[in-house]
C-alpha cells in the first residue's frame, strides 16, 4: 500500500505562481512524486521558463511554463485556453499565484483591494470554472480531481493593516465547502491549505536577515520555532493530490507550525 499511497504517478497537474516560493515547492514536489507533466504559471516568462527547466531535471516528468497574468479575466482565459490546446484532461490545480498587500483603512486605495480580490479570490474561482470540464475527463469514485485553493492564516487572524489580503483569504475559504459540494457528484475534491509563515520572495524583508532580532523574536514565538519550507507545503500538497488524502474535500488544512496559538 505505502509504495502508491502517496504516488502522483501518471497525474497532469497545474501550478498557478509556480516560478517562486510555494507554488515551486509544490510543482517541485509534484514531480519527484510521478508526476506526469507540471504545468506552471506566472507573468514574469524568462524566470519561469528557467524554474520549469530546472524542475525538469529533477524527475522523470516534464515541467512545462505557461506565462500570463491571472488577475484580469483575459489573463485566465488565455491560461485556459492554451491548457485546453495541450490536454485532454487534468488530474489536480493549485490556485497558488497570490500577492500580500498591506494599508491601514485611511491609507486604503481601491485599486489595490481590486488587485488584491481579483489575484487572490476571483481568479481561482474562475481558472477552476474554466477547466472543470478537463478536471471531470477522467475523475471518479476512485480517482477524484483535486482542486487546491491557497489561503493564508492571515484568514483567521485580525491584523487591521492587511485587510485586503486577509479578507481575499477568508473569501477563499468560505468557497471550498460550497465549490466541493457543488462538485461532489463529478468527483472534483476542493480543499485549501492555509499556510502560516514560509520561505519565499513574500516573506523575504521577514528573514533575509537571520540575525536579525525582530526574526530571532518571531521564531521564538512560534511554536515550531522554524518556517515553513518546502517539504512541508508539498508533503501536505501530494497528500491532498494522491490517494492518501483523496478523502479530504470541503476542508481547510491550517498548515501554521502553531502560529494561530502561539504565545
Ligand atoms: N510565504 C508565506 O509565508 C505565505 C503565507 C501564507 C500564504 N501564502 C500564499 O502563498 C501563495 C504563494 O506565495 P509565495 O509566498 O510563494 O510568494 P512568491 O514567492 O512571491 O510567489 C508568487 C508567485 O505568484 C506569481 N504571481 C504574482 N502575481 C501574479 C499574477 N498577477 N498573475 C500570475 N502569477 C502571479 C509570481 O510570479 P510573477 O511575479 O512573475 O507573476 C510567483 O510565481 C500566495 O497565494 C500567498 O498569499 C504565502
Amino acid at each position: 500500500m505505502i509504495e502508491t499511497l502517496f504516488s502522483m504517478s501518471d497525474k497532469v497537474c497545474v501550478v498557478t505562481g509556480g516560478s517562486s516560493g510555494l507554488g515551486s515547492y509544490m510543482a517541485q514536489g509534484f514531480l519527484e512524486a510521478g508526476a506526469a507533466r507540471v504545468y506552471i504559471t506566472a507573468r514574469s516568462a524568462e524566470k519561469l521558463k528557467e524554474k520549469a527547466i530546472e524542475l525538469s531535471q529533477i524527475a522523470d516528468g516534464e515541467c512545462l511554463p505557461l506565462a500570463g497574468d491571472l488577475a484580469t479575466l483575459e489573463g485566465v482565459e488565455a491560461l485556459s485556453t492554451e491548457i485546453h490546446e495541450r490536454e485532454q484532461h487534468i488530474d489536480v490545480l493549485v490556485n497558488n499565484a497570490g500577492i500580500g498587500t498591506g494599508a491601514y483603512i485611511d491609507d486604503l486605495k481601491a485599486a489595490d483591494w481590486d488587485r488584491t480580490m481579483d489575484l487572490n479570490l476571483r481568479s481561482p474561482l474562475f481558472l477552476t470554472q474554466a477547466l472543470l470540464d478537463l478536471l471531470r475527463h477522467r475523475a471518479s469514485v476512485e480517482m477524484p480531481s483535486s482542486v487546491i485553493f491557497i489561503s493564508s492564516v492571515a484568514a483567521s487572524e485580525v491584523f487591521p493593516h492587511v485587510m485586503a489580503y486577509s479578507t481575499s483569504k477568508k473569501g477563499l475559504e468560505h468557497l471550498t465547502p460550497q465549490l466541493a459540494l457543488a462538485l461532489a457528484d463529478d468527483h472534483v475534491r476542493i480543499n485549501t491549505i492555509a499556510p502560516g509563515r514560509f520561505y519565499s520572495e513574500m516573506t523575504r524583508g521577514a528573514w533575509e536577515n537571520p540575525d536579525s532580532e525582530s526574526f530571532k523574536a518571531e521564531l521564538e514565538r512560534l511554536p515550531a520555532h522554524r518556517y515553513g519550507g518546502a517539504e512541508d507545503i508539498a508533503g501536505v500538497a501530494i497528500m491532498l493530490c494522491s490517494r492518501a488524502g483523496s478523502y479530504f474535500t470541503g476542508e481547510v488544512l491550517n498548515l501554521d507550525g502553531g502560529h494561530r496559538i502561539r504565545r
